[in-house]
């Protein structure tokens, strides 16, 4: 999005032996031609500052972080060391090596634990669940504290879930989506998941990165929620991926005995205690009123759409393999 407004587009990679550019290797090599990569990591402050200092780029969307939420559970120092530790690098490399740079950070809904009240706004309180939600916590609250004390333009995004065709596999609607795509092409394992009654607000990434540019060309820094307003269960996700390689789940038994079944009989879902989290956040339904308002944004993608998209993405790549396999 950014190349395409014209933009002179760096990004920031961890290095490791083999050199492997993770999600970004998903990317045409048409797209990474024109981006600078530099190798660093957010956790060594002396990197983000020199790199801050050498580009003072115009704006910075600061999305490095221990992102999935389960794994925080497992692994919470490392998660604090990212999330806290890495916002702070980057907001003290804005302060002292760029303070004209216009800073986005990637708040979350994850804030909110789980709400009492629905839908969720700028004003809803932040309850956090999980030590990813409670380190992003810190993070919101460090990039208001810059803003406010030193006069920098820092904004926090709360995005509400954003999935995409480049979704990480161990995500729910990836996992969903490969699935189902693995079924419609002749496999009979099962989809094992966790909580099929999480209800979330799930939107399109591509949508929603529109939303994060729209916040950095403000006259002033602000916090805003970008959501779509709509609320669905990941029983609801499983049952509208089925519906595209046309099988109709039924669902029978409860809790981990549960199981999504095909007309026909076999055993498509299953539940493991496995996937589940010590504690959940839920209840997840964004009111974007404020972004509607300040920022002309809204959602283009509906829920079904989203769905499809992800479903299609995967058949497609299974397709792929199928054929340059047979060549
Ligand atoms: N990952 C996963 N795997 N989640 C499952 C599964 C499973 O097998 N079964 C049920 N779930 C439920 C989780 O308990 C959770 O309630 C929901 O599905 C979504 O889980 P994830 O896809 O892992 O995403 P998330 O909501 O925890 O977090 C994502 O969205 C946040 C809000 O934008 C991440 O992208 C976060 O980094 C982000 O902050």
């Amino acid at each position: 999005m950014l190349l395409s407004k014209g933009y002179e587009v760096h990004g920031i990679l961890r290095r490791n032996s083999s050199m492997s550019k993770g999600t970004m290797d998903l990317l045409p090599e048409n797209i990474m031609k024109q981006i600078s990569i530099h190798y660093g990591d957010v956790t060594d402050g002396n990197f983000i500052s020199n790199i801050l200092s050498k580009e003072r780029p115009e704006e910075i969307y600061h999305l490095a972080a221990q992102s999935f939420v389960g794994y925080s559970f497992q692994n919470a120092l490392s998660t604090y060391d990212t999330n806290i530790g890495g916002t702070l690098n980057v907001c003290n490399a804005v302060k002292d090596s760029s303070p004209d740079s216009r800073l986005y950070f990637a708040a979350t809904s994850e804030l909110f634990g789980q709400p009492k009240e629905s839908p969720q706004n700028e004003l809803t309180p932040f309850v956090p669940r999980s030590p990813y939600a409670v380190a992003k916590l810190a993070g919101f609250w460090t990039v208001r504290t810059y803003r406010d004390a030193y006069r920098l333009f820092m904004t926090n995004g709360i995005l509400f879930n954003h999935e995409s065709e480049v979704r990480g596999p161990e995500f729910v609607t990836r996992k969903i989506s490969q699935g189902v795509a693995r079924i419609g092409n002749g496999s009979d394992e099962p989809i094992v998941l966790g909580n099929l009654g999480a209800v979330k607000d799930w939107g399109y990434a591509k949508d929603y990165v529109n939303g994060m540019w729209k916040m950095l060309q403000q006259d002033y820094p602000d916090d805003f929620v970008l959501g779509t307003g709509e609320a669905h269960t990941v029983r609801e996700f499983v049952e509208a991926a089925f519906t595209l390689i046309k099988i109709k789940i039924t669902w029978k038994g409860s809790g981990v005995n549960e199981v999504g079944l095909s007309e026909d009989g076999r055993t498509l879902v299953k539940v493991s205690r496995e996937f589940f989290r010590p504690l959940e956040s839920d209840n997840f339904r964004a009111d974007y009123t404020k972004a509607l308002k300040k920022l002309k944004w809204k959602p283009k993608t509906k829920f079904n759409d989203l769905v499809r998209i992800m479903v299609n993405s995967d058949m497609n790549k299974i397709k792929a393999i199928k054929l340059s396999n047979l060549a």
